[in-house]
C-alpha cells in the first residue's frame, strides 16, 4: 500500500491539478491521509449523491439534510451513491472503500464517517477534478485536538463568518474552533446576570483597533449613533454549537481570568482594585464579588457551550494594582500567599475547582504554570514549546500553539505587499515545518501532546475577509500537522495546498494568492562577502538580552536576517541607543560603509532618525565621517528593512569604525532598534 502511494504521489506531482482535467486521488487531498491504495476505475459523484446510513449516525444525518442539495437519502443500502456503516466504539478514524458504483465509508462514529466523506468531496471538488480514482484509504488522525483560535474581542465577527470558517475548518479535518469570548477590545458573549457586559462593555467608539487603543481604550453604550461592536445571544451561540457539533466541531469558549479584563472593570469597577472604571487590567482577586461574578458568568457559560473544556485565559496578567490593593493584601495574607504569581495561581485554581465540579476542565495559556498549575488544568503553550513540554513532563494536558509556529497573525509574505500587522513573519512553509512531538517527550507521556492550533489575533484584522487571507491557506498546515503522520514533503504539500487553496477561492473565501508568494527576503537568501567579516566589535551599549542574535558574531558574520528579528538569531535587538565599535585589524581603505535597521511599529521596532559614522586610527579619538538621517516616516505602519550607507572620499582609511544610532522616543514608551549586519567595503 504504501508503494502505491508513493507512486501515485509521484504522477499527480507531475500534473498540477489546476491545468487540467484530472482523476483525484487521495494523495491530492490536505490533510494526507494515513494509507491509500489506488487501483484501475474512477468514481464520479453525483450532483445529487445517494446515501445510506446504517448505525447511529445522527449528527451525520444532520450534516447531509443541511446540504440538502447535494444528498438525498437512498432507500436501499445497495442502491447508494455512499454506504455509510457506522459501527459503535470510539475514534475519528474511517476507511473508504471506492468502486466505479458505490463508495463504502466505514467508521466506528459519525464523526469517522464525517471525515470519511470529507476526503471524498475534497476529491470530488478540487478545481479540474475528473472523478475520483477508485482504491482504498484507511485514515485516523495523529492527534485528538486540531483546532483553530478566532479573536472576536477585537473585532466582533458574524454567527455567519464562524459558520463559513467551521465549513472551512471541516473539510480539514480540523475539530475545535476556539473563541477568543473576551478581552479588553469587547466583550462577546449575552451573560444575563450581568447586562452591562453587553450594553456597554461591547462597544466602543472606534472600529479601528488602534485608534480606538490611541484615544484611551473606551467603550461606549450600544445605542449610540456609530458604536462598534456586538455580542452573541445565546440562542445564536447555541445555534452555532449545533452547526459544529454536526461537522464534528467543539467550541471552546475562552473567558479571559484574572489579565485582559479591562472592559470587565470599567463596566463593574467594584470587581477591580481600585473600584474605578477604566483603571485595571486586571480582575481584584482580593475581593469575593470577584469569585461571585466569576462562577456566574462560568455557570452561564458552561449551560449554553457543552465542550469538555473551558478556557479561562490566564495570560499576559499585569498583576500591577495586586501589589497596592488592600483586599489583594489581605488575599494573600490570610493564603499564606508569597508573591503576585501566587496569587494568579490562587485564582485560576479557585477557578479550575469551580469548572471541575461542574464535570468540566481548564484550559489556560502558558502563564498559569506560574505560581504552581492547577491540579487538572491543560496548558496552551504560546510562549514557545518550553511551558507545554514541562507541563507535558510534569503529566499535564497540553496544546501546542508556539507563536514562531502557529501565530497567524504575522505576515506570510514579503511585508511590503501585505497588509499591516502585528509584525514578524510566518509563511506556509514556516508553518507547515512544525513538529509538536518533541524530542524530550517521553514514550509514557506522549498522550499528554493534545495537539496543535492556529492563533489568529485580530487586532490589525479589521475585517472578515482579511481574517479569511491570514487564516488559508496557513490553517492548512495545522491542520495536516495535527492529523497526518509526521513525514514532510514540503513541495508535496504545497502543491495540494494551491489546489485546496483554489477550492476555498472559487466557494467565496479570501484566501491568500499563494501562488504570487514572493517569498523570504532576498538578502537573508545567501551570505554576503565583506571586508569586515569575523573583524571584532565592541559594544558601548549591549544588546538587548532577549534578542542577542549570536552575541559580538552578529554583525560581521556575513549572513542578514530575514523578514522577523525571531527565529533565526541573524538580528540584534536594543533597548537603549546603538553604539559600536568595530575593529578591522589594521588600517584599512574605506569604499563604503552599510548598517541596516528594521523598522516594524506593531512590535515597537523602529529605524533610528539618524545614524552616526566615526573613523579613528588608535580607538580613542574618532573623527567624525558622516551622518545619515532617515526619510523615513517612524511611524511608517508595515515592516521595511533600510540600509544607512556612507561613502567616503577617495582615499580614506581607518581602522576603528564606530557607529551610532539613536532609538525614536514614542509618546507610549521605548521603541527598540534591531541590525543584522555592518557591510564594509
Ligand atoms: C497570548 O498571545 N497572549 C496568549
Ligand atoms: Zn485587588
Amino acid at each position: 500500500m504504501r508503494i502505491g502511494t508513493l507512486i501515485v504521489g509521484a504522477v499527480a506531482a507531475l500534473l498540477p491539478l489546476t491545468s487540467l482535467a484530472a482523476v483525484v486521488t487521495p494523495n491530492d487531498i490536505i490533510p494526507r491521509p494515513a494509507q491509500v491504495s489506488v487501483v484501475k476505475g474512477v468514481f464520479r459523484l453525483p450532483s445529487q449523491a445517494t446515501y445510506f446510513i446504517k448505525g447511529d449516525g445522527s449528527t451525520l444525518a444532520n450534516y447531509l439534510s443541511d446540504e440538502k442539495e447535494k444528498f438525498t437519502p437512498a432507500q436501499k443500502a445497495s442502491k447508494a451513491d455512499l454506504l455509510f456503516e457506522i459501527t459503535g466504539g470510539k475514534g475519528e478514524n474511517y476507511t473508504l472503500e471506492i468502486t466505479p458504483k458505490q463508495v463504502k465509508i466505514k467508521a466506528p462514529t459519525a464523526a469517522g464517517a464525517f471525515y470519511g466523506l470529507q476526503t471524498l468531496l475534497q476529491m470530488a471538488e478540487l478545481p479540474g477534478s475528473d472523478g475520483i480514482a477508485c482504491g482504498k484509504v484507511s485514515d485516523a488522525p495523529r492527534f485528538p485536538y486540531r483546532g483553530m483560535m478566532v479573536d472576536v474581542s477585537r473585532h466582533f465577527r458574524s454567527p455567519e463568518f464562524l459558520k463559513k470558517q467551521i465549513d472551512a475548518m471541516a473539510k480539514m479535518k480540523l475539530n475545535r474552533m476556539h473563541l477568543h469570548l473576551t478581552d479588553a477590545a469587547g466583550w462577546r458573549m449575552e451573560i444575563d446576570k450581568y447586562p452591562r457586559l453587553t450594553e456597554f462593555a461591547a462597544w466602543r467608539p472606534e472600529a479601528k483597533w488602534q485608534d480606538w487603543a490611541d484615544n484611551g481604550a473606551k467603550y461606549c453604550e450600544s445605542t449610540r449613533p456609530g458604536a462598534y461592536g456586538g455580542f452573541y445571544t445565546k440562542q445564536q451561540m447555541r445555534d452555532l454549537v449545533k452547526y459544529a457539533a454536526d461537522r464534528n466541531i467543539t467550541i471552546i469558549p475562552e473567558i479571559e481570568v484574572p489579565g485582559h479584563s479591562k472592559e470587565v472593570t470599567s463596566a463593574y469597577p467594584e470587581l477591580s482594585c481600585s473600584g474605578k472604571p477604566y483603571v485595571d487590567e486586571d480582575l481584584c482577586i482580593g475581593k469575593e464579588k470577584t469569585f461571585e461574578f466569576l462562577e456566574d458568568v462560568l455557570t452561564e457559560v458552561m449551560d449554553v457551550f457543552p465542550s469538555a473544556h473551558i478556557h479561562i485565559g490566564g495570560d499576559e496578567a499585569s498583576k500591577r494594582g495586586w501589589r497596592d490593593c488592600p483586599d489583594c493584601k489581605a488575599r494573600m495574607e490570610k493564603e499564606g500567599l508569597k508573591n503576585v504569581d501566587e496569587l494568579q495561581s490562587y485564582a485560576i485554581h479557585r477557578v479550575e475547582e469551580f469548572v471541575n465540579s461542574k464535570g468540566r476542565d481548564i484550559i489556560g495559556w502558558d502563564e498559569i504554570l506560574e505560581g504552581g498549575l492547577a491540579p487538572n488544568a491543560t496548558v496552551m503553550s504560546w510562549r514557545g514549546t518550553e511551558g507545554g513540554l514541562k507541563s507535558i513532563a510534569a503529566g499535564h494536558d497540553v496544546i501546542m500553539t508556539p507563536g514562531e509556529f502557529c501565530y497567524i497573525d504575522y505576515c506570510q509574505d514579503a511585508p511590503f505587499k501585505e497588509p499591516i500587522s502585528i509584525g514578524g513573519y510566518t509563511p506556509l512553509k514556516k508553518v507547515y515545518s512544525y513538529e509538536p512531538l518533541d524530542s524530550s517527550i517521553s514514550a509514557d507521556k506522549a498522550h499528554h501532546l493534545l495537539g496543535v492550533q492556529a492563533n489568529l489575533w485580530a487586532e490589525y484584522i479589521p475585517t472578515d475577509e482579511h481574517a479569511e487571507y491570514m487564516y488559508y491557506p496557513r490553517t492548512m498546515a495545522i491542520a495536516e500537522i495535527g492529523w497526518s503522520t509526521p513525514e514532510k514533503n514540503y513541495d508535496d504539500f504545497l502543491r495540494r495546498a494551491l489546489s485546496l487553496t483554489e477550492r476555498l477561492d472559487s466557494l467565496g473565501y479570501n484566501a491568500f494568492d499563494l501562488k504570487n508568494e514572493f517569498g523570504e527576503r532576498k538578502e537573508s537568501l545567501a551570505p554576503v562577502r565583506h571586508k569586515a567579516i569575523g573583524k571584532k566589535v565592541t559594544y558601548n551599549k549591549k544588546w538587548a538580552d532577549p534578542y542577542p542574535g549570536t552575541q559580538e558574531a552578529t554583525l560581521v558574520d556575513g549572513v542578514r536576517g530575514g523578514w522577523t528579528y525571531g527565529g533565526n538569531k541573524r538580528w540584534q535587538g536594543f533597548f537603549s541607543d546603538f553604539d559600536v565599535v568595530l575593529d578591522m585589524g589594521e588600517v584599512t581603505p574605506l569604499n563604503s560603509i552599510a548598517i541596516d535597521f528594521m523598522q516594524a511599529p506593531g512590535a515597537w521596532v523602529h529605524l533610528p532618525e539618524k545614524v552616526e559614522f566615526e573613523l579613528s586610527d588608535n580607538g580613542v579619538d574618532f573623527t567624525p565621517l558622516e551622518t545619515v538621517w532617515s526619510e523615513v516616516d517612524p511611524y511608517y505602519p508595515k515592516i521595511l528593512m533600510k540600509d544607512y550607507v556612507v561613502t567616503p572620499a577617495p582615499d580614506t582609511k581607518a581602522r576603528y569604525i564606530r557607529i551610532k544610532a539613536n532609538r525614536i522616543k514614542r509618546p507610549d514608551g521605548s521603541a527598540c532598534l534591531f541590525t543584522d549586519e555592518i557591510i564594509v567595503n
